[in-house]
């Protein structure tokens, strides 16, 4: 398909197409009217992916929406798009460029969507883990298992050294995966998803231990180490660690009949006193069939829980905490933003291209395809 050049409104004074500052000043209606108007003119060239927590303003131009292992396996399956614009955050623009042929060119519209979890382990750390735990237990005998929210060279770490990737709907897979070939497993970076899962597969809290990057050994002694299964990295997700158990507890006060339905992002605490637990995609479509007049509280991030809202009036929902929890990181991409990379690239200017160099996008596409295996 022909790339065509937009009118001249959208070029500032020189030509060029004007800075995000510009886009940022226009009115709500013409922005959605222009990003309709680009992802007309790029056809089927442009494929755009969002997650579950984005905002409704920039959603409705998704043509795929899904959880983090539902946009991996369909990024993976669109080898015939030119550009794919993801409406998530960095690692999961990585993770589409990593599983999709390198011709496809993936766009963050902002580059500063990131994931305070995926911060929270780097691969200087996680290398000086698996050093240290050389000194006490046989790291032959240790799966390395990376949660999707890290970087792309963590993936990479744990498919060279024969570990998964793992998203919050197939972590149980993975880990019976794991387990089923060594018998400890380094889980980074979200150490709930890590427990919970872990706890449900009837492997006793005593069996786990958690690393804490800053100390030496992670906090424990040798001991502790040769004895755990399974190993957690001290991460979390600062949205979901906001539900509390005192949170469930007061729904369970004032009604009765509802039904708490959470993430596994969670902590234990809360996950433990839950009805139901599940990825996002899960949490959709267990609303999607409750009967009409059921009453739930939803422990997820914000944007999700008061679209479900809207799209079921026949139901009671509630959100589980008195807090803001919502990914502002994510909420980072918004308008102006997803219209100033639609207009680039109508105008034939890749911005905000995210590509994963070699040799870290080999291993990493080695450690997803097993993710995209077991599940
Ligand atoms: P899922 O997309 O796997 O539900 O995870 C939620 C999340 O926190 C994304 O970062
Ligand atoms: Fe990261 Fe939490 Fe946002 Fe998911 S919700 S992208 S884990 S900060």
């Amino acid at each position: 398909m022909r790339v065509t050049i937009l009118e001249p409104r959208t070029a500032d004074r020189k030509g060029e197409l004007a800075d995000i500052s510009y886009y940022r000043s226009l009115p709500q209606q013409e922005l959605v009217e222009r990003c309709w108007q680009a992802k007309r003119q790029l056809g089927e060239q442009l494929l755009i992916l969002g997650h579950h927590y984005q905002q409704d303003e920039v959603i409705q131009f998704a043509d795929l929406r899904g959880d983090s292992y539902k946009l991996s396996s369909e990024a993976a399956k669109h080898a015939e798009c030119r550009y794919i614009v993801f409406c998530g955050v960095h690692f999961m623009a990585e993770t589409a460029d990593i599983l999709t042929p390198p011709e496809v060119v993936v766009i963050l519209p902002d580059l500063t969507a990131g994931c305070s979890m995926a911060d929270m382990a780097d691969l200087d750390s996680v290398e000086s883990a698996w050093e240290q735990l050389g000194e006490v237990v046989d790291t032959s005998d240790i799966m390395p298992v990376t949660y999707i929210n890290s970087t792309a060279d963590l993936k990479a770490f744990c498919g060279e050294l024969g570990g998964l990737v793992c998203t919050s709907s197939n972590a149980r897979a993975a880990l019976e995966w794991a387990f089923a070939r060594r018998s400890k497993v380094l889980f980074f970076p979200d150490q709930h998803l890590g427990r919970n899962t872990a706890r449900r597969m009837g492997i006793p809290l005593d069996a786990m231990c958690v690393w804490d990057p800053e100390l030496p050994l992670g906090g424990n002694n040798a001991d502790t180490l040769r004895r755990c299964q399974l190993i957690l990295w001290k991460g979390h997700c600062s949205v979901h660690q906001m539900f509390k158990p005192q949170h469930v507890a007061w729904f369970r006060q004032h009604y009765p009949d509802i039904k708490i339905l959470v993430h596994p992002e969670c902590m234990m605490e809360v996950v433990d006193q839950a009805d139901l637990v599940g990825s996002t995609e899960f949490i959709i479509k267990t609303i999607r069939q409750a009967p009409p007049g059921s009453r739930w509280a939803i422990g997820t991030e914000l944007h999700l829980v008061n679209r479900l809202k809207n799209e079921h009036p026949d139901k009671e929902i509630h959100f589980l905490s008195t807090m803001v929890c919502m990914c502002a990181t994510m909420y980072r991409i918004d308008l102006p933003h997803l219209c100033w990379a639609l207009e680039n690239l109508v105008a034939g200017r890749v911005v905000n291209e995210i590509k994963v160099p070699e040799p870290t996008r080999t291993w990493a596409r080695i450690a997803l395809e097993r993710m995209l295996q077991v599940h």
